[in-house]
């Protein structure tokens, strides 16, 4: 069984009395521990569609399956629980908290998973060195670079060690040697944890790293041959 279905998932938005259809009787399949990526267009729909895999959205029609729950119809208090426990993002645009470091801002996404509240800096100094940035992690961000607000943004991620990483073009301000370097470690963590990775991209070049590659356009998803 997959560990992520989506079936005949509807989404779209209202404003006025306008509705633009984003998302259209979309279905995927995606299997524990795989990289899944995907490509489209800009406005194509792509964060929308992590937004509901994530559960930080939900569709407005259809079932969305991942690890056992059909989180699909939950409320907000449930869907807050699943994201905590299970999912780790990575913004398209970052999201960090501009008045925490570096350190600081990775503590706070394990703060909410430990069981104590407390901060874990043992694990968050690991992650930011792990993704290069042992030399930043007391900068603020608006201290550093796109990438390293990126990095810093991946770190937060993966220090978790979620059942789930989504990323929104994770890799968009990094140059190729550090693209590298962050997919071969997110590669890494797939194997040691059994991760199950989504990556929203549009850089064909990431596209050997994955098990499995669709293409959204005009509403849904097909599968790429890779
Ligand atoms: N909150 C919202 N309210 C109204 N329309 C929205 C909202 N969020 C997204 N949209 C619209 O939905 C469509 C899909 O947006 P989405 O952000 O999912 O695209 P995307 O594929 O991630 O694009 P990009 O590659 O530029 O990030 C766009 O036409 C966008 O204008
Ligand atoms: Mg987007």
């Amino acid at each position: 069984m997959g560990l992520i279905e989506l079936k005949n998932v509807d989404k779209g938005y209202s404003s006025g009395a306008e509705f633009t259809a984003v998302l259209t009787g979309l279905e995927m399949e995606a299997h524990k521990g795989e990289m899944v990526i995907i490509m489209g267009p800009s406005g194509s729909g792509k964060t929308t569609l992590m937004n509901i895999l994530g559960g930080i959205d939900v569709p407005d029609a259809g079932s969305v399956v991942v690890d056992g729950e059909d989180i699909a119809g939950y409320d907000p208090v449930g869907l807050t629980a699943f994201r905590r426990n299970k999912v780790g993002f990575i913004f398209q645009f970052y999201n960090l908290v501009p008045t925490l470091t570096a350190l600081e801002n990775v503590e706070l996404s394990l703060e909410t998973i430990s069981k104590d509240g407390k901060a874990n800096s043992g694990r968050a100094e690991k992650y930011l060195r792990m993704v290069g940035l042992e030399d930043k992690m007391h900068n603020f961000p608006q201290e550093l670079s796109g990438g390293q607000q990126q990095r810093v943004a991946i770190a937060r991620a993966l220090a978790k060690e979620p059942r789930i990483i989504l990323a929104d073009e994770p890799t968009g301000n990094l140059d190729g040697k550090r693209e590298e370097a962050i997919m071969d470690l997110m590669k890494e963590l797939q194997k040691e944890f059994g991760t199950t990775f989504f990556i929203v991209t549009h850089n064909s070049k990431l596209k050997k790293y994955a098990d499995r590659v669709y293409e959204l356009g005009n509403g849904v998803l097909t599968l790429n041959g890779a």
